[in-house]
């Protein structure tokens, strides 16, 4: 009977006790190294180098160097600041032709979370980037394709 009232408290006691032993977190080598929340990355600076990571998954279909032409997807050097479908020689849809756009923040970020939501009918077979941090990091690299 004592012993069945006593469980609560030897069970609280044993998980505080296996809380005491993990404890080391401030004890660590390297707490830097532990990963950053998509908050705590969006508030910092964005991270250029991580976009360029990310852009592996551009790559497959856009070039990035100045004047080596297009591949399934156009060429995106001088993309920011640009408006959309600036280039003669590539068959851009026409939802993105008349999209009236100009790549910005707002406008890259929205794209690339949702391609088809901002061209209904568009040709960039791109699912979307979910991560608003990625898809931030991934906007400062375009930003240095200039
Ligand atoms: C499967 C091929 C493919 C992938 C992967 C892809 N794109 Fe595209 N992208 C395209 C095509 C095709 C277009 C032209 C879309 C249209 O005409 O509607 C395009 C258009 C664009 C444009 C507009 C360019 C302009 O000249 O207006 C940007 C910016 C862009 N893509 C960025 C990206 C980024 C960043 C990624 C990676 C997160 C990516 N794309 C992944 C094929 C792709």
């Amino acid at each position: 009977m004592r012993l069945i009232h006593l469980m609560p408290l030897i069970v609280l006691g044993l998980a505080a006790c296996s809380k005491g032993t993990q404890q080391p977190d401030s004890d660590r080598a390297a707490p830097a190294a532990a990963p950053m929340t998509t908050e705590e990355r969006l508030n910092a600076p964005a991270n250029a180098e991580n976009g360029q990571k990310l852009f592996m998954a551009c790559a497959i279909c856009h070039d990035v160097k100045e004047g080596v032409g297009h591949r399934v997807g156009p060429n995106l050097f001088g993309v920011y600041g640009a408006p959309a479908a600036r280039f003669d020689d590539f068959a851009y849809s026409q939802g993105l032709l008349n999209s009236g756009l100009t790549w910005d923040d707002a406008t890259l970020d929205a794209y690339l979370e949702r391609p088809t939501a901002v061209v209904p009918r568009g040709r960039m077979a791109y699912a979307g980037e979910p991560n608003a941090a990625n898809r931030r990091d991934m906007i400062a690299y375009l930003k240095t394709l200039q």
